[in-house]
This record gives C-alpha cells, sequence and structure tokens, in this order.
C-alpha cells in the first residue's frame, strides 16, 4: 500500500481509498483481519490517528467492523452487496443419509492416536529430516512399511522397493505416465470400476478400455483377447461389484502377465476389512515382476492423509520413483514417520481393528434393514469393504431409482455410473454404508425402499 506525499489528496483519504480498493477487487476478502492501527502506522511511516482516522472512515460506510480493543475487520458481506466477488465454493445440497461407496467414516479417524504418533516422530525426527528427503520417502517408513506388507498382505518388498505416494491416485498417475512414455496406448480397466481413474489414464496419454467383471472378478479370457499394456485390477475386493478374484483366474492374469511382459496395477484399497471369510493373499507376492501393488489409508485412516505405498516391480522401479521425484519431490516426511510409529506401537493395527467392528455392525444392520425393506432384491459383495451391491428388481430403471432417493435426499449412486464400456449391466445401486451412523441405518434404507416403489 503505497501513499504518495508529493499530492495534495491527504494522507488519511488516500489510505481510506486504497483500503477501500482493496476490499471492493476482493483482494481483501470479507473476515480478514487488518493490523492494528499502531502497527499499521508503523508500516507506512505516518501517524497513528491517519490510520485511525481512514478506519474510523471505513468503519462509518460499512467496509470494516471496528471493535474495542481488537484489530479492525473486513466486513462480512464485503462492504457493498454489489462488490465484485470471485463465485463462492458451489453449495452442495445437503443430504440426510449418505450412501457414499468410496469414502470411511472420517469421524473414526482416531485423532489421539495420529497425534501421538506424530509427536513421538517429531521429536525423535532429526534435523535432516526436515530436509528434502529420498523421494521414495523416509527410509523408517520404507522399513516398516515392508515388515507390514510382507506380514499381513504377503506382499514381498523390501523398503528399497517400496515407494510412498499421495494415495493410490498419485501411484496411478505415476504410474500410467511411465507407461505412456514408454510407448504404451491402452490400460484395461475392470467394467464396472471406479470412475475417477479412467480420467487419470486420459490424462496420461493412454486410452482406458473396458474388461468385463463377473463374480469370480476380472475376466481374464477377455483380457486377452483384448490385450491392452497394463492392466488396473481390485483383486481382493473388486469395485464395485465386491466379487474376489477366483484362485484360476489370479493364475491366469499373471499367466497373461508374463507372456505379454504387461504389467498389472493391484489396488488393494480395502484389503483390511473382511468380515467373514479369511484374507485373500495379493497378487504381488506371487509375481513381484509383473505386479506394482499399491495400498492406501484413504480407508483405514482418512482420505485427507493423501497417503499410500507402492511396491514397484524392479524392471519399473528407477523411473517410478523419478516420476515421483518430479511429481512433488517426495511425500511430506513427518507424515510418514508418524505412520511407521503408528505401526510399530501396535496402533494403526488397534485402529484398523475399532473401524472394522464398527463397519461390521453397521453391515449387518444394513443386511438386515434391507431384507426387511427391499425383499425383493439381491444383496452382493457383503463380505469385505465399506459397502454392498444392491440388485434391484428385474426391469428397474437404476436412474429413475437415483434420482427419486435425490428426491428424498438420499445420497446414492447407481451400477451404471461405474460403466466404462457399453455393455449392459443388471440394474443395481452402489450402497456404501460407512457414513451411516447404526441408528442412521434402518430409516435410511426405509426411504430408499420407497424411492424404489417410486421409481418402479
Ligand atoms: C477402488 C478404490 N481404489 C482406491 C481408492 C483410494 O484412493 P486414494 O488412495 O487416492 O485415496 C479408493 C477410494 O475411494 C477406491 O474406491
Amino acid at each position: 500500500m503505497a501513499l504518495d506525499r508529493d499530492v495534495r489528496t491527504p494522507l488519511r483519504r488516500q489510505l481510506e481509498i486504497a483500503i477501500r480498493d482493496a476490499i471492493r477487487t476482493g483482494r481483501l476478502r470479507p473476515g480478514v483481519r487488518l493490523p492494528s492501527s499502531r502497527d499499521l502506522a508503523r508500516g507506512l511511516g505516518v501517524s497513528r490517528g491517519v490510520v485511525v482516522d481512514a478506519y474510523d472512515a471505513l468503519g462509518a460506510q460499512g467496509f470494516l467492523v471496528l471493535r474495542d480493543r481488537a484489530v479492525p475487520l473486513v466486513a462480512p458481506s464485503g462492504g457493498m452487496p454489489a462488490v465484485a466477488r470471485e463465485v463462492e465454493e458451489p453449495v452442495v445440497p445437503s443430504c440426510i443419509f449418505d450412501f457414499t461407496a468410496t469414502t470411511p467414516d472420517v469421524s473414526l479417524f482416531g485423532r489421539r492416536a495420529w497425534l501421538r504418533a506424530f509427536e513421538q516422530a517429531l521429536r525423535a525426527a532429526p534435523d535432516a529430516d526436515l530436509d528434502y528427503g529420498d523421494p521414495r520417502g523416509a527410509l523408517d517408513a520404507r522399513r516398516v512399511l515392508a515388515d507390514y506388507l510382507g506380514r499381513v498382505r504377503g506382499v514381498v518388498a523390501s523398503p528399497a522397493a517400496i515407494t510412498v505416494v499421495q494415495g493410490f491416485s498419485q501411484a496411478i498417475d505415476i504410474g500410467f505416465r511411465l507407461l505412456a512414455a514408454s510407448g504404451a496406448r491402452r490400460v484395461g480397466f475392470e467394467d464396472p470400476s471406479l470412475d475417477e481413474q479412467w480420467e487419470t489414464a486420459r490424462r496420461a496419454g493412454l486410452q482406458p478400455v473396458p474388461i468385463p467383471v463377473d463374480m469370480d472378478g476380472i475376466r481374464v479370457d477377455e483380457l486377452r483377447a483384448i490385450d491392452p499394456d497394463a492392466v488396473v485390477v481390485t483383486p481382493a475386493h473388486q469395485f464395485p461389484t465386491g466379487s474376489v478374484l477366483a484362485p484360476a483366474r489370479r493364475r491366469a492374469l499373471l499367466d497373461w502377465a508374463a507372456d505379454r511382459g504387461a504389467l498389472v496395477i493391484e489396488d488393494d484399497y480395502d484389503a483390511e476389512f473382511r468380515y467373514d471369510r479369511t484374507p485373500v493373499g495379493t497378487l504381488q507376492g506371487l509375481d513381484p515382476a509383473h505386479v506394482l501393488y499399491v495400498g492406501t489409508v484413504s480407508k483405514t485412516l482418512a482420505p485427507s492423509l493423501r497417503l499410500g505405498w507402492t511396491v514397484v516391480p524392479p524392471r519399473l522401479r528407477d523411473r517410478f520413483v523419478e516420476g515421483k521425484l518430479y511429481a512433488d519431490g517426495g511425500s511430506p516426511t513427518l507424515d510418514q514417520l508418524a505412520l511407521a510409529h503408528l505401526f510399530t506401537s501396535g496402533a494403526y493395527e488397534q485402529e484398523v481393528r475399532r473401524a472394522r467392528a464398527v463397519y461390521r455392525k453397521r453391515r449387518d444392520t444394513l443386511l438386515d434393514a434391507l431384507g426387511s425393506s427391499l425383499p425383493e432384491c439381491r444383496v452382493v459383495g457383503i463380505a469385505a469393504g465399506l459397502h454392498v451391491l444392491l440388485r434391484l428388481p428385474p426391469g428397474s430403471d437404476e436412474a429413475a431409482v437415483v434420482a427419486a432417493a435425490e428426491g428424498r435426499r438420499l445420497r446414492v449412486r447407481a451400477l451404471g455410473d461405474f460403466r466404462l464400456g457399453d455393455a449392459s449391466f443388471d440394474a443395481a445401486l452402489v450402497l456404501g454404508y460407512a457414513r451411516l451412523s447404526q441408528p442412521a441405518i434402518a430409516p435410511a434404507v426405509r426411504e430408499l425402499a420407497a424411492a424404489v416403489s417410486a421409481a418402479s
């Protein structure tokens, strides 16, 4: 804010105009705290009275809120209704019952455990850990991850093979770019699969191609016929059908990858949440040379941490690490060290056990409620994860059901939303239960049943 001492306009008036312009043009946003009159006067080299007068004038005009013994604030309306301000973030219509399938219940996040782990990490970290680090991530974190993944998921990994990433999203972004740069053109996705991931492929210059899925997981015969350069799979719990990749298919998938020299990207996104069956091992453990394994804390802890890990086949490792380096220089070290503390103290598994018990109860309540309110619908994919697939009665129009559900302020998505190709699926809804509190489940399902019947 420059004041001009060579013009005739008094300094207090110049200051008033300058602040008002800043408010009008949106540089000073509603609610922003201005400096105290003493600080601003010192900064501008003027007497305090100049600033007090300018603030008083702006207060009288409604641009500032003046408060006793506190700094002034820019008025909530920005001073005038006509102020040109950016349109604020779009208002998402609120829903009463949220069946979102892709997010956990973030209110379960163990804040205290994380704080404790973070504090321990910060106390123990040498100054060198505050510097730029290895783009693969902190060695301590990679060591702990290698131990955990081997013990719990049957992943074959040394710390050198691991790169810590910002979730599955970044893992595929780096992986796809690397594939495209080495001449790959097409990447296969299970059809149906998570729609956001297809765009990541397109942006990297790859064409996403649909590979059909049935209740035994991805159709490897079709994969062989379509023969993309790489394929993304969710073998432990297919998203969104909930199927598990059958043992014969697992072998066939890895045979295809070996014959073709193709890459299998294994999304182990909700491996920790299984309820009724023994854990399924990873593909990576069977063929580390052809599988790029990816895990994430987005379901177990919170998506906002943006923490995940990859185990990259040796032939791609250097290029993957280079991709990570140029993407962001490495994931935040202190968060990785906090995660390492969470693992070594046993708190991570404790948190997962606690969340698993909550989700299991919610799933059981959901199944009971669906059984009584929608007995004509079959529910599949119930053994693991945070969602189920609800098959609608034959002849149902799933888009009409979703529209009727939205009218009742339910948030729910149709299976068709996750269709990549032009195959037709039987009408179904993808029902997440993580975001419904226990007492909300029965009323939510009654509303859903009303939407199904209104749409039929
Ligand atoms: C199928 C699937 N994979 C992976 C993820 C996790 O992505 P990220 O680790 O980038 O949060 C999700 C979360 O919604 C998911 O639904």
